[in-house]
């Protein structure tokens, strides 16, 4: 924590999480209550991450927030909904008392700078580990400790799986003012030291139909959502649960899949349809059924979100031949090192006969890279002063202004 007389500020990191068992329809859209519950792994920060500070000063004027570098509307209510309930647990724990000379009072303005790692709104959950980020940073601010998915929930629903490390559920809940429709943590990230994630950056561009709006339209037109709500998720739950709490990639595999298949068939199922997959995702997926029919067994799994990026399981050792069979699909544009990024892989030869096996058309440039990466830990404070977002005049440092996408090549 930086602190001169009036100026005080904290930053930190968020991780991204990407579902294993997915997060699809609200109960209410207001409090950001889900029909089913979920479950997540939380992806390191080495490869995706938020970072975000927060700073209180009494010669603010206003609050302000700057994303990547641009000023962004802070009364969007999602964000007032963060920072109103950070303040109200701030103020309970003050019991009413505030001393307006004090750097933290909460008669101070706040302002907030956050920066990506990686491509906004491209299906990498930037809004998860956004608003986990801001919520975390806020409640070091203000000094408020315990339970903050809550929070983070009213900012985005799978922000709050992003407030933990390792294999995180968002469990439901039941009651209407949301108070247990919480994360919580299945297993660290120490507890599966072999697996690995690998995330295929199909296209970078924004999406057609955000999350929150596709998923209103499937609760109002897709039975098939009810009934995956209703008789398959609370199953799926119990069952992704054992498989990772055994480490039975098998099993953690083949329910990620179909889980993800039938979250895109609800999409098919809503009306007017909405596609997220493309021709690229389609192909990943033959692919990924076609190198575990040639051994046999589950030994790579795909899930997507709401967009069109893969995102790969894997263990360690199938890392180098899995990325050498992409490679080898999907021709680069350059087999220079900007193709993979992420943790390191080494080149492998494959054999013909896996070459056949695997081959159906190649589909030059067809992705833009891949990113390696594994399970890590949830969001953390930084110490060092020079990691601000804001100076001390209370605006973007240059750092906050430049888009750090960068940071991965
Ligand atoms: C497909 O959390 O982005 O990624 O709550 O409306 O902000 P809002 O939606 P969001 O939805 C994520 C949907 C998903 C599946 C998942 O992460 O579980």
């Amino acid at each position: 924590m930086c602190s001169e007389k009036s100026f005080t500020a904290v930053t930190c990191t968020a991780p991204v999480n990407i579902a294993v068992i997915k997060y699809w329809g609200k109960r209410d859209e207001e409090l950001i209550l889900p029909i089913n519950s979920s479950l997540s792994v939380t992806l390191h920060q080495d490869q995706l991450k938020t970072t975000t500070t927060a700073a209180l000063s009494r010669d603010f004027k206003e609050d302000r927030i700057w994303l990547n570098g641009t000023e962004e509307n802070i009364s969007q209510p999602r964000l007032q909904s963060c920072l109103r309930e950070v303040r109200r647990l701030a103020r309970k724990r003050r019991g009413g008392k505030d001393d307006d000379a004090t750097p933290r009072s909460m008669s101070h303005k706040v302002h907030i700078a956050s920066v990506n790692n990686f491509p906004t709104a491209a299906g990498l959950a930037s809004s998860a580990a956004g608003y986990a980020c801001l919520v975390y940073t806020l409640a070091k601010l203000y000094g408020v400790e315990g339970e903050l998915s809550e929070i983070a929930r009213q900012g985005s629903g799978s922000a709050c799986r992003s407030m933990y490390g390792g294999f995180v559920q968002w469990v439901m809940g039941q009651s209407a003012d949301g108070k247990d429709s919480l994360a919580k943590q299945v297993e660290s990230e120490a507890h599966w030291p072999d697996l690995r994630i690998l995330i295929l950056v199909v296209s970078a561009e924004r999406k057609h139909v955000g999350s929150t709006a596709g998923m209103q339209t499937s609760v109002e037109t897709s039975p098939l959502l009810k009934h995956r709500a209703e008789c398959v998720v609370p199953m799926r739950m119990e069952d992704m649960t054992e498989a990772i709490r055994q480490r039975d990639f098998e099993r953690f595999g083949q329910l990620t899949m179909k889980d993800s298949n039938q979250f895109h068939a609800t999409c098919l199922d809503t009306f007017p349809p909405i596609f997220y997959l493309n021709n690229i995702s389609k192909h990943i997926i033959s692919l990924v059924h076609r190198y575990n029919a040639y051994y046999g067994e589950t030994k790579v799994a795909y899930t997507f979100d709401a967009g069109p990026n893969a995102v790969i399981f894997t263990l360690d050792t199938v890392v180098n031949e899995f990325v050498e069979v992409v490679k080898h699909c999907f021709p680069p544009e350059s087999n220079g090192g900007t193709f993979l990024k992420g943790l390191p892989v080494s080149p492998t030869t494959l054999t013909e006969e896996l070459r056949s096996a695997v081959e159906t058309e190649l589909t030059p440039k067809g992705l833009q890279y891949v990113i390696v990466t594994k399970p890590g830990p949830g969001p953390q404070p930084l110490d060092d002063l020079s990691d601000h977002l804001l100076g001390p005049d209370g605006m973007p440092t240059q750092t906050a202004r430049v888009l750090t996408t960068e940071a991965l090549l």
